[in-house]
């Protein structure tokens, strides 16, 4: 049987080591920190971490949060909001020492997932309970 894309990369731990620096880039980014305002770290990379290790082909599957659809509901995150995590992501991997091949396929991987985040409009963005409130965290000037 062909390895699957987890295996190839070395297991969740090198999963772990990615989100580690990518988190440290987006809590201090000056406009996507926003975002994550009353967000326990550790709850974010676990979720993160067990997410992409099922994308990736982890068998048995470990996720048990919503999906990026639900996840991501009440936030207004742009094309411009998400390239930005992208390209921290991109520099994540770099750092991690992640050969060229699979940064590219792990950042395929993470593009996938832009149709289900990306809004055009605030309208688009609702609560994912009834009291929830939507999130627009505005550039910083
Ligand atoms: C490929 C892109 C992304 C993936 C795969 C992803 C994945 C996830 C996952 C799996 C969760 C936990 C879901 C749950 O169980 O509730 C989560 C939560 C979250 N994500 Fe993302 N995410 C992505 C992009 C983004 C972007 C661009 C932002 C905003 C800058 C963002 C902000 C958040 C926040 C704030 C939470 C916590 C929500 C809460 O529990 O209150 N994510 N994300």
């Amino acid at each position: 049987m062909p390895l699957s894309f987890i295996d190839e990369i070395g297991g969740k731990d090198c999963i772990k080591r990615v989100h580690k620096i990518l988190y440290d880039k987006l809590l201090s980014h000056p406009w996507l920190k926003g975002f994550f305002v009353g967000v326990e770290r550790w709850v974010l990379e676990d979720q993160q971490t067990d997410f992409m290790a099922d994308l990736f082909g982890q068998k048995p599957a470990g996720f048990c949060g919503r999906l990026p659809m639900r996840a991501h509901q009440h936030l207004y995150i742009t094309e411009e909001v998400f390239m930005i995590r992208h390209n921290l992501l991109a520099e994540s991997l770099t750092e991690a020492k992640i050969p060229d091949d699979y940064k590219e396929r792990w950042l395929k991987h993470d593009l996938g997932m832009m149709a289900a985040i990306v809004k055009t409009s605030v309208d688009e963005c609702e609560g994912r309970y009834r009291t929830e409130k939507v999130l627009v965290v505005p550039k910083p000037a």
